[in-house]
């Protein structure tokens, strides 16, 4: 059998991330932080490799959530696609690529997939009865069912999956089944589904999986693979691969391009994952790349970085599908992470037991990478690990501040103050310690060592090497106590002081990864700004290089900050913060006297033809009665609007909406829930009235 080459180049993606809430920093530590280090070390080691990702903007997790605010599913993933990208800037996870899965390119591209598989032959189409819900006229599959678990008893297992055993399951394996949409229970009815036949693949996933044999050729060394991934994929098989359907009967998502396939949708985990595909394309036409490249060519490396939910749509699933297909590269890696819970329980969106990315970096702007630190310090890479704000106070503490930031400040003051700031150099002939020598050393094989970590996914260790190089640079300092030869014996303090700041130097490289807005600062500081991985080495400071200003790179963080932060915890007022709407531009007092507000009645209402959302008001505003087109029609019915007083802006210019003159705009609020309500003038306030 052939052996593996080394890979040409790297396809990253990371776990495109459902647009139905904000980002925490379980989500963080589980597939994004992981990524960007090592991508961040490839780029930096001169390596090829492109890191897609984006928001998966379609499946119940969308629809459901719209439902509870009220909203429309697009209005739900324009908002969290917005606020997932500011979190993931703000912690400076460098994506090459972020794409969306709503996006027309992206229906495109599944809807072309799933036609090849028909092409191939790859699916089953069945028509059978699935559970309906009469009251809101839907189809009910994965979520949008419940009932007890035939596997575990427990209650509130889903159509798809039972969380308290993990069980996979279908809707009509429920017990007591009932809609998640009106609590009714459901009836069953007839519907066509195209189903992906998994147990035609058991052989050749079993040896994909357990030896990395694809094809008869080795595609990847399996031993290489998590053993947690590996056992989770084995079980999966052990268990008998069941049929999945791969459509679904729902209005949100891609439409199935089949004729007579109306109202029908393709499954989530086949849309999502071809997001992938999506983003590289945009990538590769923004960059002059062919995108077949990254994804046909065999030396090509594709790797998923997911949390442990997702391992079997990525080493399974997606795995059939990319084969059925038969023009992709199947993943040759999927470094899953476990979970993360946070002070002594599981994170959790709806009870806001959570610590929400883009909140934490408003309140605490400079903290990125004190964030990053510790995320990684406590990546649940093998088993499941914890968050808790008194370890991030004493790692940002104990760690970052008096280790990291103390050395770095200490060799740039001492510096200045022997040398006015210009690095000495060591002279010739001058007699190293063994301590210099084993620092040297130590500065010789950082790079390959915290570097063969990062490829083996082991970020806490490799991160933790990264700090050592501090760590034995304080010491060294501490030890050797240039500050009580100085007078005696400068040469000795050359020699010091050079090797000290070839290690604050190689910080600024070696942490680039873990820390890159801290190591920004020191490359600066310490001229070594633009160096790579490989220049990582005992003499990359260039001696007489005068050392650039440096803020205090790490604050402590306080008892006060912990126990605020530890208060916030199940406080659940996380929607409402959410959609606090940021303070407009500000205006002049001439733009706002410009604008006649009035209080106005509702004589007549009636709704716009072929419109969903759009009511024709007739409103009696003292000066005239006029027509008004309001979007209300989803909130309110004619009948509820009629006889209101509500506030009018009169004198905005006629527009022509769907075939009617609006003369006017019809102010609403729109309230925490999502939804628009009136602003109703108090007793004794009469049409005509102005608002000024
Ligand atoms: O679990 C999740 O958050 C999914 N949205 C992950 C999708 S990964 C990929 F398939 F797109
Ligand atoms: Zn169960």
């Amino acid at each position: 059998m052939n052996s593996i080459r080394t890979p040409k180049r790297r396809l990253i993606t990371s776990a495109l991330p459902y647009a139905n809430g904000p980002i925490h920093v379980g989500h963080m530590a589980g597939a994004y932080l992981p990524a960007d280090i090592y991508v961040r070390y490839l780029r930096s080691a001169g390596e090829e490799v492109v890191w897609v990702c984006g928001s998966d903007e379609h499946g119940a997790a969308i629809t459901l959530r719209a439902k509870k605010d009220g909203i429309t599913p697009k209005e739900i993933v324009d908002r969290y696609h917005n606020e997932m990208q500011g979190a993931f800037k703000g912690l400076d996870i460098s994506f090459d690529h972020y794409s969306r899965t709503s996006s027309e390119k992206h229906h495109k591209v599944a809807q072309d997939f799933f036609l090849k598989l028909l092409e191939n032959k790859s699916f089953e189409v069945k028509t059978e009865e699935q559970y309906f819900d009469q009251e809101a006229d839907q189809f009910l599959a994965d979520r949008y069912i419940t009932g007890s678990c035939p596997k575990c008893q427990a209650e509130g297992a889903y159509g798809d999956q039972c969380e308290k055993c993990g069980s996979t399951l279908s809707p009509r394996e429920l017990i007591n089944p009932k809609s998640t949409l009106s609590g009714s229970k459901p009836v069953l009815k007839p519907t066509t589904l195209w189903y992906l036949p998994m147990g035609r693949h058991e052989g050749w996933l079993r040896e994909y999986i357990e030896k990395g044999v694809l094809n008869g050729e080795l595609h990847h060394d399996a031993k290489k693979w998590k053993s947690h991934v590996v056992g989770q994929c084995k079980s999966w098989i052990d268990g008998g691969l069941q049929s999945r359907a791969m459509t679904r009967d729902l209005k949100w998502g891609v439409p199935v391009p089949v004729e007579g396939a109306e109202g029908k949708v393709l499954y989530v985990w086949l849309d999502a994952p071809l997001g992938y595909i999506t983003s590289t394309m945009e990538w590769a036409e923004k960059n002059g790349q062919d995108w077949r490249k990254w994804w046909q060519d065999p030396e090509t490396e594709l790797m998923h970085f997911i949390g442990k939910d997702n391992i079997v749509f990525h080493c399974i699933i997606f795995p059939i599908l990319l084969k059925e297909h038969g023009d992709f590269n199947l993943p040759h890696q999927v470094p899953a992470n476990e979970f993360m819970n946070l002070e002594g329980d599981k994170i959790s969106t709806s009870r806001n037991w959570a610590v929400w990315v883009s909140e934490f970096l408003e309140n605490n702007p400079e903290s990125s990478d004190p964030m990053r630190y510790v995320l990684t310090s406590i990546m649940p890479e093998q088993k499941d690990s914890e968050f808790t704000w008194n370890d991030y106070r004493d790692r940002i503490n104990n760690e970052l501040a008096d280790v990291l930031g103390n050395f770095v400040n200490r060799v740039l003051v001492l510096t200045r103050k022997y040398y006015e700031g210009a690095v000495p150099a060591i002279l010739e002939g001058q007699k190293l310690t063994e301590v210099d020598t084993s620092l040297i050393n130590e500065l010789e094989s950082a790079s390959e060592k915290i570097g063969d970590l990062i490829l083996r996914f082991r970020f806490r260790e490799a991160q933790l090497e990264a700090m050592n190089i501090a760590r034995k640079g304080n010491k060294y300092l501490t030890e050797e106590e240039p500050w009580k030869l100085q007078k005696t014996d400068p040469a000795r303090v050359e020699v010091i002081m050079h090797l000290a700041c070839q290690v604050v130097g190689n910080l600024g490289v070696l942490l680039e990864p873990f820390l890159p807005r801290t190591a920004e600062k020191i490359s600066i500081s310490f001229g070594v700004s633009g160096s790579k991985w490989n220049d990582a080495s005992p003499s990359l400071v260039k001696p007489g290089t005068i050392l650039g200003d440096l803020p205090i790179l790490f604050s402590k963080v306080d008892e006060e900050t912990v126990g605020a932060e530890i208060a916030k915890l199940g406080d659940n007022d996380t929607d409402k913060k959410l959609n606090i709407m940021p303070q407009k531009e500000q205006t002049t007092f001439d733009n706002f006297t410009s604008m006649d507000l009035r209080v106005a009645t509702v004589t007549e209402c009636i709704p716009v033809e072929k419109t969903k959302k759009l009511l024709q008001l007739t409103v009696d505003t003292g000066l005239d009665i006029r027509t008004v087109v309001s979007g209300i029609a989803e909130h309110f019915s004619p009948e509820e609007v009629i006889g209101r007083k509500v506030v009018l802006l009169v004198n905005l210019a006629p527009r022509n909406i769907r075939g009617v003159e609006s003369q006017g705009m019809v102010l609403m609020a729109t309230t925490d829930d999502g939804k628009l309500r009136f602003i109703t003038p108090e007793e004794g306030v009469n049409a005509g009235d102005v608002i000024s």
